[in-house]
């Protein structure tokens, strides 16, 4: 599981925390992931880490506690997605011509794991990916297939895609080919390596599946994920309470009269005050929103505190920021951790006059 990217798009809550441990739905993202895997009958899960490090095995430990054994690689220097897949061969307890199943560590998927594996076993390939078709294929890596499943090329965020269909992160490499990537330097798997086997003529699969699919590397990706994990449209085992309008964890207290709704968050000890509407939002542990305050599809961070009455839509607050009462902030707007916006210091007007 590829976990070692620095995750930009997402600062600042990336600044504290490496984005595939940052909570969505209350656990890390992780933790849905290694739930997926686990419940496939995967029971060994080798995490290639580098920004951050040390806050993945913290959390997880030996992963006893997941079901699953777990092991930790860091990349001193990082080695990209391709580099970091060959850093952890050695670590592979397979033969030779064994599935190795690799993940990007953002994303949340409902692919059927067992028929990605049967399928890259049934065919014989080199490497099976899992493609998935999404409107705007542009920030992604678009792979055009034959109508019979074999890949044609692979092009890394390219502006003119000449198709829908994206790598979604998640792919089989038999193991003599994932041996193949040169070691010991940055590799691109997107760049690199899968165009280079398809140069060579290797055997590159195609599994096309239109399940529920979200990569979490933006804040509306984010919050987006987050609620459907809470609403149930994307199930996981990893759900630490029940399907609902909204999720509260332990120790979080929330007004008797306040609303929460589309899949909002509440994390440990934060508090939602009388009068408050959150929606499809995720609140950190310890933020607190005031009495009256509207926040809608934005992420709180850790011990933020949103003042009351104050608007908030589409906006990313950092750990410990504090926003005081008569601000709006909207569109995209984030706030680094610790920053204070005086009373009424912004005011959004849709029309910019
Ligand atoms: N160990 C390690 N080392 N992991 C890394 C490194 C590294 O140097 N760089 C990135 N990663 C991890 C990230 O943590 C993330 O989980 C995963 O690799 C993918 O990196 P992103 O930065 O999220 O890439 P992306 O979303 O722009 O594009 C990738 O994912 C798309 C699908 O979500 C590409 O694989 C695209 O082709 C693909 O469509
Ligand atoms: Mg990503």
């Amino acid at each position: 599981m590829l976990v070692g990217g620095q995750g930009t798009r997402l600062r600042p809550l990336t600044m504290s925390a490496p984005k595939p441990m940052l909570p969505v739905a209350g656990v890390p993202v992780t933790a849905h992931m290694l739930a997926r895997a686990r419940d496939a009958g995967i029971d060994h899960v080798i995490l290639a880490t580098s920004y951050r490090a040390e806050v993945f095995e913290q959390y997880f430990g030996d992963g006893s506690e997941v079901g699953i054994e777990l092991e930790y690689i860091t990349e001193v220097e990082p080695l990209g997605t391709g580099g970091g897949i060959r850093n952890v061969a050695d670590r592979l307890r397979c033969g030779a011509d064994d599935p190795v199943v690799i993940f990007n560590g953002d994303v949340l998927s409902g692919l059927d794991l067992g028929a990605l594996i049967r399928r890259h076993s049934d065919t014989g390939a080199d490497v099976t990916l899992h493609l998935h078709e999404v409107e705007d294929p542009r920030a992604f890596g678009v792979v055009p297939v034959t109508p019979d499943g074999r890949v044609l090329e692979f092009l890394e965020k390219t502006p003119d895609p000449p198709t829908n269909l994206i790598n979604a992160g998640c792919y089989v490499f038999r193991r003599s080919v994932l041996e193949a990537i040169p070691a010991g330097r940055p590799v691109s798997v997107e760049r690199e390596t899968f165009p280079g086997l398809l140069a060579d003529g290797a055997h590159v699969a195609g599994y096309i599946d239109n399940t529920y699919w979200l990569d979490l590397g933006t804040p509306a990706a984010f919050v987006q994920g987050s609620a459907d994990l809470v609403t149930g449209r994307m199930p996981s085992s990893a759900l630490p309470g029940p399907v609902g309008e909204s999720l509260v964890l332990p120790g979080a207290v929330v007004a008797a009269d306040a609303k929460l709704g589309n899949g909002t968050t509440v994390g440990a000890g934060a508090r939602v005050g009388p009068g408050a509407v959150v929606d499809a939002t995720v609140l950190f542990d310890g933020a607190s929103v005031g009495a009256r305050a509207q926040v809608t599809g934005s992420v709180i961070g850790r011990d933020a505190i949103i003042g009351e009455g104050v608007v908030l839509d589409g906006v990313v607050i950092g750990d410990g920021a504090r926003v005081e009462p008569g601000n709006e902030l909207r569109d995209g707007l984030r706030v680094f951790p610790g920053a204070v916006l005086a009373a009424g210091s912004v005011r959004f007007s849709s029309d910019r006059s």
